[in-house]
């Protein structure tokens, strides 16, 4: 895989104003009526809209779970600073509307500023570009959208985002099937999607949805990654099973996906995403770094592997 050489990617950032970007609508509390939008149906839901295509970047995946709280966005946040350490180009998008935590994980609350092109250039932080629903909306207000809203400010982050060139794109998602996993499949091809998962069975019967929704929309699963999987002891680094071993594994080979690896449960993890370094900065030579590595080579190698197997076809 050829990756952006290191310091190549921050070269190019745009004069820049500060002026806030002219179209994106940021919503308010305020702004939310009472009354309830009308759901479209799900054949409306998939009509074909107009791809938004970013040739520049190379990989574009969904990091996403049927459940929530099982940990997409430390996931997220620890895989993208994992690949660029690896030498890849890394974007990070949250596209998680009602609850972005990557501003927080990331420790960044800044605004993004406007290149003269009216693109928004991306927030950089532990050498990755951030873009975030989060940089928007002040932390404390009510996320509650309308569904056109949500469905054109999504589509307006992937459209009117200067990414430059990306070897990586990784997407946070919301949990669950919604509204902006439909969205974001619908406008951008994405090159697969990851699912994150727990080890415990009601998680892993979640995974299921997540697998479906994406065949149905014809996204490649890359693979599961199953976190909160052991506990590592700080003092003896001895493993501790605390849920059930072997549940994401397993699972990925009843989908016959890809099993990316594990993550153990540690408060190092939680601590460090909420203190805004992840642990994969903070911590890079910890064996919960390892864990994220290893992911994030596996992901490397399913990539390649999936490659080799197109130009086989082509052949
Ligand atoms: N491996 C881990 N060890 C310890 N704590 C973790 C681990 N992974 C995630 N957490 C903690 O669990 C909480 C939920 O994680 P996170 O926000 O990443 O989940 P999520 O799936 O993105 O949630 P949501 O569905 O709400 O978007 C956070 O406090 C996070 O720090
Ligand atoms: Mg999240």
């Amino acid at each position: 895989m050829k990756f952006l050489k290191k310091g190549e990617k921050n070269k190019e950032t745009p004069n820049s104003t500060t002026q806030s970007h002219p179209q994106l609508k940021v919503i308010s509390g305020s702004e939310v009526s009472g009354k309830r939008t009308q759901q479209p149906n799900p054949q409306q839901q998939q009509a074909p809209q107009q791809n938004i295509t970013l040739p520049n970047i190379k990989y574009k995946i969904a990091v996403a779970s049927g459940k929530g709280g099982v940990g997409k966005s430390t996931v997220a946040t620890n895989l993208a600073i994992s690949l660029a350490k690896i030498g890849a180009a890394v974007g990070l998008m949250d596209a998680d509307a009602y609850g972005p935590s990557i501003p927080t994980m990331m420790g960044i609350q800044d605004k993004p500023l406007t290149s003269p092109e009216r693109k928004l250039i991306p927030l950089v932080r532990h050498d990755i570009k951030l873009m975030s629903i989060g940089f928007m909306v002040p932390e404390e207000q009510a996320m509650i959208w309308r569904g056109p809203m949500l469905h054109s400010a999504i589509r307006q982050f992937l459209s009117d985002v200067d990414w430059g060139e990306l070897d990586y794109l990784i997407i946070d998602l919301p949990p669950g099937t919604g509204d902006v996993a439909l969205t974001l499949t619908q406008a951008i091809p994405l090159t697969g999607a990851v699912i994150v998962t727990t080890p415990q069975d009601v998680a892993l019967a979640d995974v299921r949805r997540g697998v479906a929704m994406f065949e149905r929309l014809g996204v490649p699963i890359l693979g599961i990654i199953e976190n909160m999987s052991y506990f590592l002891c700080p003092h003896c680094n001895e493993k501790t099973e605390i849920f059930r071993a072997d549940g994401g594994k397993n699972t990925s080979e009843r989908f016959g996906v890809a099993f990316l690896g594990e993550i153990p449960l540690d408060a190092e993890v939680c601590t460090a995403g909420d203190l805004g370094v992840p642990i994969v900065a903070g911590h890079p030579a910890s064996p919960q770094s390892a864990a994220f590595g290893a992911v994030a080579n596996e992901l490397n190698t399913v990539l390649q592997e999936s490659a080799e197997e197109d130009e086989l076809t082509i052949l």
